[in-house]
């Protein structure tokens, strides 16, 4: 067999694998820019090589997200792909194909932004939404509908809209959510998702959907696949501003140009304001607009002849490995983080880069002092791709995780179904002192005064062993400890006894909950008004709040369930913590009742500055726009909550009004 034919059969064999890697586990191993590398190599060596088959080769498919567990639909039209280019010289070339099949027109382009997500199809008719569908081999998908009906935005029905219409977009995860879940595992020492768009495509295939429910997922609409009248539309661009008609949540930008050199000028301008976006971006779309060309210019096996995306590179720079730092998450999880010499990176100084865990050190052969190859692609936490051996110092040894441990005098111990390690005793200082800051936090208790240097001492020291002791404290005892002065002192036992009267949620939240961040605290506080409610709340009544599902609701079952738990809430109530809910005292606000819709950035507030600004005077925050909402904080007059705010005639504040309101 020559050697280019077993090239192209092993290189198919890798790219099939990777393919089930990313379609159907959402666990790719390799980032999109070195499959698209090999991709481009098969290609290729398959076009030298026309005599050999191609039926069979992953250039000519889409893929197949399809799970035996969920049943199949046909799509009316079928789902495909694009042709994609990381090269400007190629856009320019495809512009000048279009050119010679329609030399007599002046070609217009809708340009849109490349959504980093999982692709869906969704099928309307008689304006009621009955189907949602996975892009499956691009013929026939998972049927996904319990888990697509209810996510955010996403409307039921659509007036005045054709018979029948399959409406396409992506499904997503927000950054902040991607966070959220992860830190959640890592507390439980699960294996960490490595970046949102993975963890979006194993959201919506879990096969319960009330485990879906409780993951934050996002949807972003941008084409049409069947419509019936089939003339219903005439341009690309049309469909934008009917999706918009329909309430869908759109793009918050798109671009018409003519000819393709003006394209390019619109993916420029979009490179730079992408970041700013809710979605994760890897590229542009570029579509040619009329319908009656796109036709003309037709299809390949795969792909559309009249449009292209052009990919953005990851960006990607080399730096030091100054050290593998161990870090110990409040439930005594221990997770591995690359120290690293700060480097500009996407926008951002990166010095930090996730490792995941031991398995991932051993895998790349990470080693402290290593020159590394750094990637932050999109929304993607920084990672190390590779260490570049060439610049490896004499005599280094390979990181010993469990050598580490022992060094820093750390007793954990390795989790034999996971990769993780973990201080199992509850008892371990360094476990107590993690709890003991997440309970001292600004996201918790902000008990002011409290820090990392005072809470490591009263903890070697015998003082304090959980929460409920640090309010046996006295200033004697402080005034005893490294740098506390009367005042100090004075000060940390003041901050401690105003910190009784904290919200309920604040105090959920500082318990620790594997799970519960503070969104599920305030669900919590919301649902049942007092602590004892929520410890003596069934599985049943805790999975029936919005946004908690059974995970969680089993997780805060067994927390309370736990001997010593129940200890520390008689302790903390004994020692007058508020167990109850302080709505009550919220009556007189002038939000009371209202749902305020924020939108981009505001000039003088961060969102959590404003978030607590509505809830002290009553009302409750959301992020969509919809018939509920009573009015729009914006931050600028654009995107499509704006555009949706004004069509619904609601009334739209900005900082300086909103001030003025709440004064
Ligand atoms: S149009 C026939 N527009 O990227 C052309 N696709 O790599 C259909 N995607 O299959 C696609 N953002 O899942 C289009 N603005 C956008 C997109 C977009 C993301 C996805 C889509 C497509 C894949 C191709």
């Amino acid at each position: 067999m020559p050697n280019s034919q077993k090239d192209i059969i092993r290189l198919r064999a890798e790219i099939a694998e990777h393919d089930r890697l990313y379609y159907k586990d959402a666990q790719p191993k390799i980032d999109d820019q070195a499959y698209d590398r090999l991709k481009l190599e098969l290609a290729q060596l398959e076009a030298a090589k026309p005599e050999f088959n191609f039926d069979a080769s992953p250039t000519q498919s889409v893929g197949d997200d399809r799970l035996d567990a969920f049943d199949s639909y046909q799509h009316r039209k079928p789902m495909l792909s694009l042709d994609n280019t990381y090269s400007s010289d190629e856009l320019i070339d495809f512009g000048r194909r279009l050119l010679k099949r329609f030399p007599e027109q002046t070609l217009t382009y809708l340009v849109e932004p490349k959504i980093d997500g999982v692709a869906v199809s969704l099928t309307y008719e008689n304006g009621q939404l009955i189907r949602a569908v996975s892009r499956g081999n691009g013929i026939e998908g998972d049927d996904i509908t319990s888990n697509v009906r209810g996510i955010r935005g996403l409307p039921d029905s659509i007036a005045n809209a054709p018979d029948t219409l399959e409406v396409r977009g992506e499904i997503y995860m927000q950054h902040s959510e991607f966070e959220r879940i992860n830190a959640a595992r890592e507390a439980e020492g699960q294996a960490l998702y490595a970046n949102p768009r993975n963890l979006a495509a194993g959201t919506i295939k879990l096969l319960d959907p009330s485990e879906s429910r409780n993951r934050q997922l996002d949807i972003v609409l941008y084409g049409i696949g069947a419509c019936e009248p089939s003339n219903y539309f005439t341009a690309q661009s049309e469909i934008q501003e009917s999706l918009n008609d329909w309430h869908f949540p759109i793009l918050e930008k798109y671009w018409l140009a003519n000819g393709i050199e003006n394209a390019w000028k619109c993916i420029v301008e979009l490179d730079t304001i992408r970041q700013k976006f809710t979605y994760p971006t890897d590229g542009a779309v570029i579509k040619l607009d009329n319908f009656s060309l796109q036709e003309e210019a037709g299809y390949t096996s795969k792909a559309p002849r009249w449009a292209i995306a052009y990919k953005f590179e990851a960006e990607r720079a080399e730096t030091l490995l100054k050290e593998i730092s161990l870090q110990v998450g409040r439930t005594g999880v221990v997770t591995p983080v690359a120290i690293l010499e700060p480097v500009q990176l996407a926008g951002t100084t990166v010095s930090r880069a996730t490792l995941h865990n031991e398995d991932e050190i051993q895998r790349k052969d990470i080693r402290p002092g290593d020159t590394v190859l750094v990637q932050k692609a999109g929304e993607i936490i920084p990672q190390i791709l590779s260490v570049n051996l060439g610049k490896r110092p004499v005599g280094s040894q390979p990181f010993s995780f469990s050598n580490h441990l022992k060094a820093l005098g750390v007793k954990a111990e390795r989790d034999p179904t996971q990769a993780a390690w973990r201080i199992v005793r509850k008892d371990d200082p360094i476990r107590q002192q993690r709890a003991l800051q997440h309970f001292a936090s600004r996201a918790c208790m902000d008990i002011e005064n409290l820090g990392t240097a005072v809470i490591e001492q009263i903890v070697e020291r015998g003082l304090v062993k959980n929460q409920a002791d640090l309010y046996t404290l006295t200033e004697a005892q402080l005034l005893d400890l490294d740098k506390f002065a009367e005042k100090s002192a004075k000060n940390l036992i003041a901050a401690l006894e105003s910190s009784k009267g904290c919200k309920l949620w604040q105090l959920i939240h500082g318990l620790g909950i594997p799970h519960v961040g503070k969104q599920s605290a305030k669900d919590l506080e919301a649902k049942f008004n007092s602590l004892e409610a929520i410890a003596s709340a069934t599985i049943e009544s805790l999975e029936a709040i919005d946004g908690i599902g059974s995970i969680m609701a089993q997780s805060i079952h067994a927390w309370f369930a736990d001997a010593d738990n129940h200890t520390l809430i008689e302790q903390l109530k004994a020692h007058g913590l508020n167990f109850d809910s302080a709505r009550q005292e919220k009556v007189e606000g002038i939000l009371v009742g209202k749902t305020v819709a924020l939108t981009g950035a505001l000039p003088g507030l961060s969102r959590d500055e404003a978030t607590q600004m509505i809830e002290a005077a009553g009302g409750r925050t959301s992020s969509s726009v919809s018939k509920k909402t009573d009015f729009v904080l914006a931050g600028e007059a654009t995107g499509s909550k704006y555009v949706k705010a004004k069509e619904l005639g609601l009334s739209i504040l900005d900082e300086r009004a909103f001030r003025e309101l709440l004064a």
